[in-house]
């Protein structure tokens, strides 16, 4: 029978009951969605906007929001590394499906990371101050136009890889729902209670 009191236990869902990811892992996985939706928004609307300083405004919240996906990228693998509750796949994935998914949860917490850094080089190597959360970053450095073209086309392509395996892992959320009708979405959803099972590595 699952206790009607909470403690500590109950936050990270540790008890025996419905078994999904912990509070703290849903709220920072759906923290990340808000902000690359707010990220490629930004940019994508710049190249349409005629005023300088609408275009201005529009880099200065893209640097700021990536910056605070670093930062929220950096907390969630501490949390996942720390106390996260991880519950387990559903038996009916196999060794490869499983590796499989791990791997490209590897690679969207590796651009998570990557992207934002390859983004404030590509600022800082401009040689000039920019703008970032309402204040101003100073110069650090020369102007280096061939290393500001370098992180320009890395920031680029990463961020294509990152839309990739973002589609190739909501297709696989909902391929799950749908087809296998497993509970792997509903471990992730705020709003919804997953089966029993033991936690995963
Ligand atoms: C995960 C986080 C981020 C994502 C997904 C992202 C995505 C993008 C994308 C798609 C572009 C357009 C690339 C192109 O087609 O030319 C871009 C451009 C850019 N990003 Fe980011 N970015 C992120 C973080 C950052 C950060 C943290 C900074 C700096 C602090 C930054 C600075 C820039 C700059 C300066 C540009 C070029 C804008 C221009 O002059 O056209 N980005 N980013
Ligand atoms: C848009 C950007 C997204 C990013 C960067 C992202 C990233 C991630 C990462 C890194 C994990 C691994 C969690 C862990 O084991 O630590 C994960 C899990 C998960 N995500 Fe996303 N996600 C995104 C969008 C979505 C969307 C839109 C859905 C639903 C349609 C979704 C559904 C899930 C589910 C169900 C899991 C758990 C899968 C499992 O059991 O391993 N994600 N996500």
């Amino acid at each position: 029978m699952t206790s009607l009191t909470f403690d500590a236990d109950d936050f990270l869902l540790e008890q025996a009951g419905p078994r999904r990811f912990d509070v703290v892992t849903i709220a920072l996985h759906w923290l990340t969605v808000l902000l690359l939706i707010g990220l490629f928004a930004s940019i994508w609307s710049l190249a349409s906007v005629e005023d300088g300083e609408t275009a201005a405004f529009l880099l200065t919240l893209h640097r700021s929001l990536g910056v605070l996906l670093w930062i929220t990228a950096v907390v969630r693998i501490g949390w996942r590394l720390g106390r996260a509750v991880l519950p387990p796949f559903p038996a009916t994935m196999g060794p490869l499906q499983q590796w499989a998914a791990r791997l490209s949860e590897y690679g969207l917490y590796a651009l998570l990371l990557a992207q934002p850094l390859t983004g404030l080089a590509q600022s800082f190597t401009r040689g000039k101050p920019f703008a970032i959360f309402g204040g101003v970053v100073p110069a650090v450095m020369e102007r280096d136009l061939d290393m500001t073209h370098l992180f320009h086309e890395l920031h680029e392509y990463a961020a294509w890889l990152l839309l990739v395996l973002i589609a190739l892992h909501i297709l696989a959320a909902v391929f799950h729902r749908v087809v296998v009708r497993d509970e792997v979405l509903q471990s992730m959803l705020p709003w919804k209670q997953a089966e029993t099972g033991e936690g995963r590595e």
